[in-house]
């Protein structure tokens, strides 16, 4: 039986940091990790690295840049002859990339002198950890404190069932040897939207059904309303209040029905289809009988403000818990407990968790939307500015979108931050530190940017919420 100060069952970008920052604070530390790819390597990682965040934008930005050369490169005045492309080096590229990102993790595990072990863990009454290696040769590990941090999956929908080749996840989505010439995607949420978009500037025809009537609901409806002319003109045929009743392979296709917004009943016929409805947290086979760990109707694992599970020791983070699903989340919740199990202070500000939608333009967020401001009454002003008028994005061909700035009338404290255009997601960061030190919009007005850069835009839209817009009329 081997003894361990913690334990971490998951090595996403939670579990991984939380085994980590464990190392570091100079504790004994093992993190049980049971990620297997679809050629039946193993690797750590998580969902993250190995089949969301880094090969889709991996894909993302190899799309872009062709999508880029076609229709970019002749304003620049650069001419090319006829452009191809190459599916499987775009898709040799991103497992490149993902090899690599996921052996480095088992660089730093080793570097934090972290205990590395790849199979199943299951938590026993008592802090015991049951583990059972790939080739099923088990031990039980005892701890003084564990990690939960087994993740997610994606949820499947009765109607449209997962066939592994032509309907699919959005695993499956990043593993497509070709184009398919008609894609149809359910749900247009950040995965929707993000692998819509890969396969459409690569060609596909792309329809995407929603089911709810507003469009990226959880975003502020401004930058929803610009997202969605943008999206239209790039081609995803994007149909709102679609409500899926059926989906069936027939030989080498995809009939869809569905009902749309006035009851009708329609239906599509496509070459693949990705369901992407949300995803579920993982808790299978996780909790033994009688640990006393909770999970909520949804299958969360029931945490307080500070990740404990409420048993004596035991912490949950990340994609298993309640929160946003994204991986700095479940990085600083990951973190945040390893120190506390050292007894150091730590803290996650839920209020300033970055939103970023990897598509072009590229949308982020911080903080509230305007809808949320206002339904809370309080009296607020809103600048916006352009990225028309942005130098540098104009020298980039990048001109769509604006940088939105809400703050409070009352003491001008910044609420919320909405960016839709070029570099959004780097961009936010500035509107995030802010909000991490309770800024103003007077202390972003005041802080010198770099011309020309993009962050004049963030610069500029503060200014406007007083009406003190240099580079564009105030309205
Ligand atoms: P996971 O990454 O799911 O990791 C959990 C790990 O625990 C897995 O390796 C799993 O095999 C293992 N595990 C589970 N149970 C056990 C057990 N009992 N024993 C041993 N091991 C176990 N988020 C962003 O912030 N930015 C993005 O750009 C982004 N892009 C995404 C794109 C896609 C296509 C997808 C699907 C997701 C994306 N996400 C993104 C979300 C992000 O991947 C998740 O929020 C993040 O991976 C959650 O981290 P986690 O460690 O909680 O869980
Ligand atoms: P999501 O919650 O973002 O979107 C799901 C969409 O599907 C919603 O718009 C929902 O209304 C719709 N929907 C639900 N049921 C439906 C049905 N039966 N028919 C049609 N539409 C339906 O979930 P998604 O896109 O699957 O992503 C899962 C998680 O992964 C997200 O919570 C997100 O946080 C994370 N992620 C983050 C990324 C990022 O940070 N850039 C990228 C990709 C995923």
């Amino acid at each position: 039986m081997s003894e361990f100060d913690v334990v971490v069952i998951g090595g996403g970008p939670a579990g991984y940091p939380a085994a980590i920052r464990a190392g570091q604070n100079g504790l004994k530390v093992a993190c049980i990790d049971e990620w297997k790819n679809y050629d039946g390597s193993t690797a750590f990682g998580g969902t993250c690295l190995n089949a969301g965040c880094i090969p889709s934008k991996a894909l993302l930005e190899s799309s872009e840049l062709f999508h880029r050369a076609q229709s970019e490169f002749a304003a620049h005045g650069i001419k090319t002859g006829a452009l191809s492309f190459d599916v499987a080096a775009m898709q040799k590229r991103k497992a490149g990339i993902v090899k690599t990102m996921t052996g480095g993790i088992n660089q730093l595990l080793k570097a934090a002198g972290v205990t590395a072990l790849q199979g199943h863990g299951r938590l026993l009454p008592g802090r015991q950890v049951e583990f059972t290696a790939h080739d099923g040769t088990q031990q039980t590990l005892t701890a003084r404190h564990v990690v939960l941090a087994s993740g997610s999956t994606p949820m499947a929908l009765k109607s449209a069932p997962f066939d592994g080749q032509r309907i699919v996840d959005s695993w499956g989505a990043l593993e497509f040897a070709a184009v398919p010439k008609r894609l149809g995607v359910i749900g247009a949420g950040v995965i929707g939207l993000e692998l819509g978009s890969v396969w459409r500037r690569l060609g596909a025809d792309v329809v995407v059904l929603e089911a709810m009537p507003a469009f990226l609901g959880m975003a502020d409806q401004q930058l929803a309303k610009e997202a969605l002319k943008h999206f239209k003109k790039q081609g995803l045929d994007i149909r709102l209040e679609a409500k899926v009743t059926a989906a069936r392979v027939e030989g080498e296709l995809v009939q869809v029905e569905y009902t749309d917004a006035a009851g009708a009943t329609q239906s599509l016929t496509v070459d693949k289809l990705i369901v992407c409805i949300g995803r579920r947290p993982n808790t299978t086979g996780l909790l033994a009988e009688g640990t006393g760990v909770q999970v909520d109707e949804r299958g969360f694992i029931k945490v307080d403000d500070h990740c404990h599970t409420g048993v004596e020791n035991v912490w949950a983070v990340g994609d298993c818990v309640r929160g946003p699903m994204l991986a700095h989340k479940g990085k600083e919740e990951g973190v945040a407990v390893a120190d506390r199990i050292a007894g150091l202070y730590a803290h996650v500000n839920y209020a300033a968790i970055p939103s970023v939608i990897y598509t072009a333009p590229e949308i982020a967020w911080v903080g509230a939307t305007e809808e949320q401001v206002k339904a809370t009454g309080r009296a607020y002003k809103v600048g916006s500015f352009p990225f028309m008028a942005s130098g540098r994005a104009r020298a980039m061909e990048a001109g769509q979108g604006f940088a939105k700035v809400i703050a409070a009338k009352d003491d001008d404290q910044i609420l919320g931050v909405h960016i839709i255009g070029p570099m959004a997601g780097e961009l936010i960061g500035e509107a995030v530190l802010a909000m991490e030190y309770s800024a103003s919009a007077e202390d972003l007005q005041r802080t010198i940017h770099a011309h020309p850069t993009l962050s004049e835009a963030l610069h500029e839209a503060a200014l406007a919420a007083d009406k003190r817009a240099i580079d564009m009329p105030n309205r």
